[in-house]
């Protein structure tokens, strides 16, 4: 039965090799229909690429008259969306599925699918097809916009099981539509794919080649966010700082900044930032455009050279102080942040020292911190490793305790200051607090009258916590 699906390769996925094929969205007629009293529900992990793909995959289902379902354990149709950027998150991922499985037994015209990054990993499909009996659809990530056709396959009874996993370098496809889950903030894909092949990293295998959307097609969509009364976008990219290389159009990232900051949008972020390829001219253009928001994510990983070297990270640790020398001197105000990973194979004392010491050089606004995940099919899942668990458990609690006291030394300054907030809506656990993000991205939550989701409004900070801010809202 296995040999009718098109399954994940990742060995075939390591491949630069093809060019990339650029097209323009259609969906057949017959599909149209086929949501017709019928809803389903889009449960996402992971990064904001995948925030964006569940927004796709809605957007498909939307067109084909799907309806969102108010209760996840109604709805027809049950989408994870996964990631497979560490063990943990696969684990969540699995224990869901032991959950859906009692559900459909209650309700078997309940169609499970799986898609996202897990669904490029070979590993992971075998598993699935020996043991998840209860998943039905099983789409990658380069194959989102054929969710139409698989979900005809199935409905129209051609196969009991749909799974269509491509593991190439990856297409632009345009106007795909999307139904997106926020009406003041949006994510923009500026490009797809990553080529660094860190060694730790599945993402270049599981989401293909680095390729960038044109200027054209990004500037008209923040036009109409714009229009449409979005306040912020987040223009997205697992290197966003190489956007536009492999065009070879003559323009690179700092010209996209500046064609986006020419739209006027309230306020502009972007993600990720590659230290590798962070030039002057894309300094000056944050600098120079104040709707480019001042925070910038610049993952380091690790202090120590000898562990960027083993993770092919591309820069020595030197480099890295003298590109963040160069940012804080041209953007003094920033906020900035970074992702760390301890617990790299074979990670000594020293290398660890390294870390803490880049920690304290650059006293972070914020960082996320992981422990190392042995990623099937990387290059550093064969490297050896002799640390324990428990070292590095207790790494990540030494490093933890140091980046809780520079996020917190950072944020005094915030005391009795006024802050600008984009309101992201009443909390979850209290309606009457709101909660929404500054400028520099600091996590406010505040009280006040008459505030809406999507509202811009001024915040009297009052109290001062390591990852976020309290105050009122203060007439502007
Ligand atoms: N183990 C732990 N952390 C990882 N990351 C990526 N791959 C792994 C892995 N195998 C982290 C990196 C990256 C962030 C998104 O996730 O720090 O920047
Ligand atoms: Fe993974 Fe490195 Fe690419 Fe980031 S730059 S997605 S860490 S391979």
């Amino acid at each position: 039965m296995k040999k009718d699906y098109i399954l994940p390769d990742l060995n075939k996925a390591r491949n630069r090799r093809n060019e990339i094929n650029r097209e323009t969205f259609n969906i057949e007629d017959k599909y149209l229909d086929l949501g017709k009293n019928k809803t389903y529900f889009i449960e996402t992990h992971g990064c904001q690429a995948n925030q964006r793909d569940s927004e796709t995959i809605a957007g498909l289902l939307d067109n084909m008259g799907f309806l969102n379902a108010n209760d996840e354990n109604k709805a027809n149709i049950y989408i994870i969306n996964t990631c497979a950027v560490r063990e943990g998150a696969e684990d969540k991922v699995f224990g869901k599925l032991g959950s859906l499985k009692r559900l459909k037994k209650e309700r078997k015209d309940l169609i499970i699918g799986i898609c996202g990054c897990m669904a490029q990993e070979e590993k992971t499909i075998e598993r699935i097809l020996e043991k998840y009996h209860q998943v039905d659809l099983i789409f990658g990530t380069h194959n989102i916009t054929s969710l139409p056709k698989l979900l005809y396959d199935i409905y129209s009874q051609k196969t009991k099981k749909a799974i269509e996993v491509y593991s190439k370098e990856g297409d632009i496809i345009e106007e795909v539509p999307v139904t997106r889950f926020m009406s003041h903030k949006a994510w923009v894909n500026i490009m797809y794919g990553c080529d660094k092949f860190c060694t730790y990293c599945i993402v270049p295998y599981t989401r293909g080649k680095e390729r960038s959307r044109l200027i054209e097609d990004i500037v008209k969509e923040v036009n109409e966010l714009k229009e449409s009364g979005y306040q912020e976008v987040c223009l997205l990219g697992q290197n966003v700082n190489s956007y536009g290389k492999d065009l070879k159009l003559g323009y690179g990232f700092d010209t996209l900044l500046k064609e986006v900051a020419k739209t006027g949008i309230n306020r502009i972020r972007f993600m990720t930032s590659h230290p590798r390829d962070f030039n002057e001219d894309m300094i000056d253009a944050i600098r120079d455009n104040p709707n480019i928001c001042p925070y910038i994510h610049l993952p380091v990983q690790s202090g120590s050279n000898d562990i960027l070297k083993k993770m092919n990270r591309k820069y020595t640790i030197e480099e890295y102080k003298d590109l963040f020398d160069r940012l804080k001197a041209k953007l003094p105000n920033f906020a900035y942040t970074t992702d760390i990973i301890v617990g790299f194979p074979n990670e000594s004392d020293e290398d660890f020292k390294a870390t803490l010491d880049i920690v304290d050089y650059c006293k972070y606004d914020n960082c996320f911190t992981f422990i190392y995940s042995k990623r099937s099919g990387t290059p550093a899942a064969n490297m050896e490793d002799d640390i324990e668990r428990k070292v590095k458990e207790e790494r990540l609690q030494e490093l933890n305790k140091k980046v809780t006291y520079y996020a917190n030394l950072n944020n005094q300054k915030y005391k009795d200051q006024i802050v600008e907030v984009l309101v992201d809506g009443p909390s979850k656990k209290n309606s009457s607090v709101y909660s929404g993000y500054t400028l520099d991205n600091k996590l406010v939550n505040f009280t006040g009258d008459n505030i809406k989701t999507g509202d811009l409004v001024k915040v009297l900070i009052k109290e001062v916590m390591s990852f976020s801010l309290n105050g009122v809202k203060v007439d502007s």
